[in-house]
């Protein structure tokens, strides 16, 4: 059987993950798949990374340009993160000829359209299962499955950082900066996670996810983004005692040439088969027009999950054919499709108010003549003279809620508005 010589640029999480199932189930791998593969390098700033992780320091290798050139390195996965020297690193074994399998969704979204050609030109493939959802194949199944349907919606918790940060939060209480320092050291959080906590990892996935499910280009600046770092513990506590839990969704969305792009914090329903997925555990609920409801569901990142997702992809790549994406993939939303900005959907909102005759009659006033119906107004008792009130709506349109809330907050006797959370 012959022997497929690989190599691993960054050796972290991911690519320690990746390198551990490569040896302890290579034989596995051969006997089941007909493919024995060996690790001939590992690239990293230095050979104590692959000491650290228990590997043979021999496979140590600093030089890029030495890698590429090397005829029997046939595949080579990016696991480093970040766009440079990411991006120079891959585009040099792409024009070696060498098929790169990475878990990189932030040069994936920016790059992409750039990278797939230059794989093509030159015979190889481009593979990124790990980019997205860690160990749940839900870029295979968007690839190569559902060719009869039309993709209708994806709703996702595709960034396990944040839905650590909110199930903890949520379970046990736990502070915010807390949860955060539990997720890094689990090795879920990005190395700067401000990407996880603001939304962006969760904007270039769903700009990976959409333009595959919905067979155009989706770039993730065309995504409205929204992080968890305004989600308070009170709305946490207000969510439950309404019979919500809040998530970090993206959604997508299409009609026609009407898409909806929007990564952002949302208060959903306890019996939502969505409500349940906690830790770092991921899910994507997805809707076709002939198949339904679907829910994918399963660990969104770590070393042996991400890994699993990074080896299935090196033996596609080694046993098949590259595949390219069915869809022209310019990096620019095409002209035909009409972004929604105007989305509907129900709205949670805080206030904090005077608490005195007259104020919630004046609020109520402005959302209705706005067209914004009221579902349910709690008032929560607050210091002294002030009371906190929680307005949930029925759905509405986004534009006629915030200039309802621009309304709302000049208001004398409104004291300031805490928090404004979609709900699905
Ligand atoms: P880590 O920081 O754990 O690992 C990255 C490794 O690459 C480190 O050893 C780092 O060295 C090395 N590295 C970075 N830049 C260079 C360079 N210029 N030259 C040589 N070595 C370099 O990151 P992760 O493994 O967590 O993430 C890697 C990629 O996988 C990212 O794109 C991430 O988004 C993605 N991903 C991560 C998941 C996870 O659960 N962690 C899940 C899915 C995808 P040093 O530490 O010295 O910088
Ligand atoms: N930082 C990412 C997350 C890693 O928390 O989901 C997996 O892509």
């Amino acid at each position: 059987m012959k022997k497929h010589k690989i190599a691993i640029m960054g050796f972290g999480t991911v690519g320690g993950g990746t390198y551990d199932i490569l040896t302890q189930n290579r034989d596995h791998i051969r006997s089941t798949q007909g493919v024995d593969i060996e690790v001939k390098y590992v690239l990293d700033r230095s050979a104590e990374s692959l000491e650290k992780r228990g590997a043979d320091k021999s496979l140590f290798c600093s030089d890029v340009d030495a890698l590429a050139a090397d005829k029997e390195v046939e595949l080579v996965v990016e696991t480093m993160g970040g766009v440079e020297p990411a991006k120079t690193f891959i585009t040099k074994m792409l024009r070696a000829g060498k098929s790169v399998v990475t878990a990189n969704k932030e040069l994936l979204a920016k790059s992409w359209s750039e990278l797939e050609p230059i794989a093509k030109e030159n015979g190889c493939g481009l593979f990124f299962e790990a980019s997205c959802v860690g160990g749940v194949p839900i870029v295979r199944a968007l690839g190569e499955s559902f060719q009869g349907d039309k993709v209708q919606s994806i709703y996702g918790i595709i960034n396990g950082t944040t839905n650590y940060i909110l199930s903890k939060m949520s379970a046990e209480g736990v502070s915010y900066s807390q949860a955060l320092a539990q997720a890094q050291a689990l090795g879920f959080a990005e190395a700067n996670p401000t990407s996880d906590v603001e939304g962006y990892d969760a904007a270039y996935k769903l700009s990976i996810l959409g333009s595959l499910a919905f067979h155009t280009s989706l770039p993730y600046q065309s995504i409205y983004r929204e992080g968890i770092t305004r989600v308070t513990a009170a709305d946490i506590v207000n969510a439950k005692r309404l019979g919500y839990e809040i998530k970090l969704l993206a959604i997508g969305k299409r009609c026609g040439n009407d898409i909806e792009a929007r990564v952002h914090p949302v208060f959903v329903e306890k019996n939502h088969p969505l409500a349940s997925v906690s830790g770092a555990f991921n899910a994507v609920y997805l809707h076709g027009d002939f198949v339904g409801d679907l829910m994918f569901y399963g660990a969104g990142a770590g070393a042996h999950p991400t890994g699993s997702a990074i080896v299935s992809d090196i033996v596609k790549a080694l046993c098949g054919k590259p595949t390219y994406c069915d869809f022209d993939n310019n990096g620019k939303l095409d002209k035909s499709v009409n972004l929604v900005g105007d989305f509907l959907s129900g709205y949670y909102i805080c206030v904090t108010v005077d608490d005195k005759a007259g104020v919630l009659s004046r609020i109520s006033t402005i959302l209705s003549d706005n067209g914004v119906s009221i579902k349910a107004a709690t008032q929560v008792p607050s210091d002294g003279n002030a009371a906190t009130v929680v307005f949930l709506t029925h759905p509405s349109r986004e534009h006629s809620v915030m200039r309802s809330l621009e309304s709302i907050g000049k208001l004398a006797s409104v004291r300031n508005i805490d928090s404004v959370i979609r709900v699905l």
